[in-house]
């Protein structure tokens, strides 16, 4: 068996080729720029994805040492929560609003948070796709379509618009119960259905390949895919509820937990969201906060050459860091309360403080953010027993210890952190007949159990939790 899988992330896009048992046989990634034209806002090109897909594509190839025409199938997953109009040939028309773009804000003005809540199992919130679409709406004509990242990559490589229900329930356009898209949310952000892709399962064909990438085959099969929240815990095994709760250190930080039926959050600000997933279960989430971006962000502030610089520095500060407090609000809050002008905070700061008490404490704050969302989540009835940690933060041992300590409970890093590109190919295993059903796959190899700097720890998310209380009104409107 030989199977593409493509992962558009925020800061790159990865490609993998998958053997028998769906073992790594060659991978590759390519920076993908992000432009803030303005506060609030963040755009990516979207021919640039298919040139980074592509670049992505050939590395993954060349370290393989797999012919490209030995690929049988591939499957695309990324970044959620962007959107990008097209035109009726699928070329776009404005560069895409991401994740990360709030500039949003004022097309969720009238609608009802509590009703949209009830519909769509979604938080009322600018990062999702509808309010962008009707924001773009105002600026560009011709629009055909509005696509996720994703779906717009599968369309112009199939000539085919569709996207799974996992995606389309990240809108806020998708009846959870129904399974369709909602007319009466589609009336509210005044779009109409044929604007958007159809619907159809992850694991299902979207259409064969129109054009040769870096040497594959024309007409080999497109699988739907889904996005990174889905395809990262299903790459890393997470198939069925019960199980480990999937924390995913990427640009962003999702936690979430798979159910059988879709949880509310019955709080009046809920933390987090109900979607479909790719099994047929659903995965109650919170779509996350800048994280593994924080991480990039404090690193060049400090003038560190990398990451791993970063952890040294950390590991030289106590737990607790001597009283510094990060709040990891760079992008607005996603806890406890989702607030989309909150800004970061850096608390606590005295003339003895150094760099290494800043580098610790944006660590430790993002891991007091988790901590929020897994509570919650057991709050909810949901399994966190255990935690399953994936994206590139995980390589970091320092900051495992670090979140175990914080959330007092075991750790278990997946053998490879990078399991969206995983999760793409095996939707497309499926979706091409190489393989009946998802597969089984490997258990984590490494198991962090919380330490000595509990207590530390506890202490520490005490006074981020007071601190929140005291600056989340400052969120509520803009400076
Ligand atoms: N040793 C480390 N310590 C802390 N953070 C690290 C370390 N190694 C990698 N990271 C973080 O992991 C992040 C990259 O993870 P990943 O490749 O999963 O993100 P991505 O796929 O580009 O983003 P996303 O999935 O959110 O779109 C970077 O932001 C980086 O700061
Ligand atoms: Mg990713």
């Amino acid at each position: 068996m030989r199977i593409l899988g493509v992962d558009l992330g925020t800061q790159s896009c990865k490609a993998v080729v998958l053997g028998d048992g769906f073992a790594v046989r060659g991978e590759h990634a390519v920076p993908v720029e992000t432009a803030h034209p303005g506060p609030g806002q963040a755009e990516q090109d979207p021919r640039a994805w298919e040139r980074a897909a592509e670049a992505a594509i050939a590395g993954a190839l060349k370290a393989s040492g797999d012919a490209a025409r030995d690929i049988e199938a591939m499957g695309v997953s990324g970044q959620l929560d962007g959107c990008v109009a097209v035109d009726a040939q699928g070329e776009p028309l404005h560069p895409a609003l991401i994740w990360q773009d709030r500039r949003a804000t004022a097309e969720l003005a009238g609608l009802d948070a509590a009703r949209t809540f009830a519909l769509t199992g979604q938080v009322l919130d600018p990062s999702h796709l509808a309010p962008k679409a009707r924001w773009l709406a105002k600026q560009v004509t011709g629009v055909a379509r509005f696509h996720q990242p994703v779906s717009y990559l599968v369309e112009r490589f199939t000539g085919v618009a569709v996207l799974d229900p996992a995606h389309a329930s990240t809108t806020l356009l998708y009846d959870l119960a129904r399974g369709a898209w909602s007319n009466e949310l589609l009336a509210a952000f005044e779009l109409d259905a044929m604007h958007l892709p159809a619907i159809a399962p992850a694991t299902s064909v979207a259409g064969p390949l129109r054009r040769s990438l870096a040497g594959l085959r024309t007409g080999i099969p497109v699988a739907v895919g889904t996005g990174d929240d889905f395809a990262t815990p299903l790459g890393a095994g997470l198939f069925t509820p019960g199980g480990r709760v999937a924390v995913v250190l990427g640009t962003a930080e999702v936690v979430g937990a798979l159910a059988e039926t879709p949880v509310r959050d019955p709080a009046a600000s809920p933390m987090v969201e109900t979607h479909a997933y790719p099994t047929g279960c659903c995965f109650v989430e919170n779509p996350g906060w800048l994280s593994g971006g924080a991480v990039r962000w404090v690193t060049r502030l400090l003038g560190l050459a990398d990451d791993r610089a970063l952890d040294r520095l950390a590991a030289t500060a106590p737990p607790g860091s001597d009283g510094v407090v990060f709040i990891p609000a760079l992008t607005g809050a996603m806890t406890p309360v989702w607030r989309s002008h909150a800004r970061g905070t850096l608390h606590g700061l005295t003339a003895t403080h150094g760099p290494q008490h800043i580098a610790r404490a944006v660590l430790e704050g993002l891991a007091f953010a988790c901590r929020d969302v897994v509570e919650r989540l057991a709050s909810l009835g949901l399994a966190t027993d255990e935690v399953l940690l994936l994206g590139g933060g995980s390589r970091s041992p320092l900051w495992r210890q670090i979140r175990a300590d914080v959330l007092g409970r075991p750790h278990a890093v997946a053998s490879n952190p990078d399991s969206c590109p995983i999760g793409a190919g095996m939707v497309a295993a499926v979706a091409s007949g190489a393989v009946p059903e998802l597969p089984g796959v490997a258990e984590p190899v490494v198991r962090v159990e919380p330490g000595a700097d509990r207590a530390a720890m506890d202490d520490a998310y005490g006074r981020y939790g007071r601190l929140v209380t005291q600056v989340a009104p400052l969120g509520d409107s803009p400076w």
